[in-house]
């Protein structure tokens, strides 16, 4: 079709279409900032240099290689922008205004956005061959994702301990640093990370005050009358009670006999037991494999079983999100090896690892910061034998603390 009938057969009103589309001014004609000047693209754009071009030996996929870290190292940048928001809230006591919780909520459910984001970004770098890669990893050599300054602030702002990393080689991930960046790392260890700082919020639970509704001393008797009514009624060869037999699992009371229930009756009396234990709690936490505080622990699973109430709500989200950001480094550590292991075989690392063997150890419960949220579930009993709220009585439900006078300060209106 010539362009002359292409115009003929146009709908009657693309002149006016036509004129709509093309209205406007260009207003960077008249000054001031304008695209690459506001990014700085020169810079950004000019910072792919090709160890391989440089050794007059140019490898195409090195160019994927830069850019695909250089992307990952932006949004490590604003991931921690994030995180360090957020802690700032926590910090300077504005989370007390409770208002404050939908921009931490908000930054954290970000934060996961673009974790799920880089989990899936393997995917393109995956693109390049084993092969393809050898020829120019040579070039690149020691540099490694370990040497990864940003990576190492983010665990340690979220909360990863010291104690609990994987050495390399029997050495310390710090080693990789020095001056200012080990000087930094080192501060970062010491300040409050934002698992400390969640940490006190959830002591803050309100319900847990001993003088107060005392939720934690409430549970503790309503799950041991309901375990010895539970004993009681098999003794009797009556049916249990339709929601402890699904805490074993649903069909367990159908399938299994007698005895078995009896023994997994006795097994859920000893975890419990030792839910309301505190040293046993201590104990666990020495050994990390606990992270938060009793009292903390204690919010955390009041939060879990009220989360349908008014204030309890956005606590309930932000907890959700903190298992995703768990989650999702996980996952990003289980892709990247699997990268790792496709692209290097069992070879050692450039940065002095031993590769493979050394980033497999690192996917697991030890990097989980929040690992206290996950094992909740284990503690999760039949409705019914949750502590009742009045709410009459109980008026701390519904009503929310907006206490800071900074809230609508102009230094956060962001
Ligand atoms: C062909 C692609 C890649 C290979 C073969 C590779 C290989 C490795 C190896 C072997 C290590 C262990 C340390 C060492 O001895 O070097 C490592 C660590 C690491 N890499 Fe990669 N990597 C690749 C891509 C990436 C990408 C795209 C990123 C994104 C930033 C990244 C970030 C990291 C980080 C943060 C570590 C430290 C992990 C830890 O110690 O837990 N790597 N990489």
């Amino acid at each position: 079709m010539s362009t002359l009938e292409l115009f003929k057969n146009r709908p009657p009103n693309a002149e006016e279409e036509d004129d709509a589309a093309q209205a406007g001014v260009n207003k960077a004609s008249k000054g001031g900032i304008i695209y690459g000047d506001y990014l700085q693209l020169d810079k950004v754009l000019g910072a792919q240099v090709l160890q391989s071009e440089l050794k007059a030996n140019k490898i195409h996929d090195e160019h994927l290689f830069i850019v695909t870290h250089q992307a990952y190292e932006l949004w490590f940048k604003q991931i921690l922008y994030e995180l360090d928001s957020v802690r700032d809230i926590f910090i300077s006591g504005h989370v007390r205004d409770e208002r404050n919780m939908l921009k931490v909520n908000t930054r954290i459910h970000r934060i996961v956005m673009i974790l799920r984001l880089l989990v899936d970004q393997f995917a393109v770098l995956e693109t390049m061959t084993a092969l393809d890669f050898f020829d120019f990893r040579d070039y690149l050599s020691p540099a490694s994702g370990f040497q990864s300054l940003q990576f190492r602030l983010l665990e340690n702002r979220i909360g990863v301990p010291d104690n609990l990393r994987v050495p390399y080689n029997r050495r310390h991930y710090r080693d990789n640093f020095k001056g200012h960046d080990s000087e930094l790392l080192q501060a970062t260890e010491q300040e409050p990370s934002l698992l400390r700082l969640v940490e006190e919020w959830l002591e803050r639970t309100p319900g847990l005050e001993v003088e107060g509704f005392n939720f934690w001393e409430r549970l503790e008797i309503n799950i041991f009358e309901g375990l010895t009514s539970e004993k009681e009624k098999l003794e009797l060869g009556q049916r249990l009670d339709v929601g402890f037999v699904f805490v074993f699992g649903a069909e367990y009371g159908r399938r299994r006999g007698e005895q078995e229930l009896m023994e997994e009756l006795v097994k859920q009396k000893e975890l419990f037991t030792s839910l309301f234990d505190e040293k046993r709690h201590d104990h666990l936490l020495s050994k990390g494999e606990r992270r938060l505080s009793y009292k903390a622990l204690q919010g955390a699973l009041m939060i879990y079983f009220y989360r349908e109430e008014p204030r309890f709500q956005v606590p309930f989200q932000l907890l959700t999100s903190l298992m995703d950001i768990d989650t999702l480094m996980t996952k990003w550590r289980y892709n990247h090896v699997c990268m790792v292991h496709r692209m290097i075989g069992s070879k050692a690392g450039t940065g002095g690892s031993s590769g493979y063997h050394y980033l497999r150890s690192t996917v697991s419960d030890r990097y989980k910061v929040f690992v206290d949220l996950f094992n909740l579930a284990t503690f999760l009993v039949p409705r019914h034998w949750v502590p009742k709220l009045n709410p009459n009585v109980h008026t701390f439900v519904y009503t929310a603390e907006c206490c800071d006078s900074s809230y609508c300060s102009s230094e956060d209106s962001d």
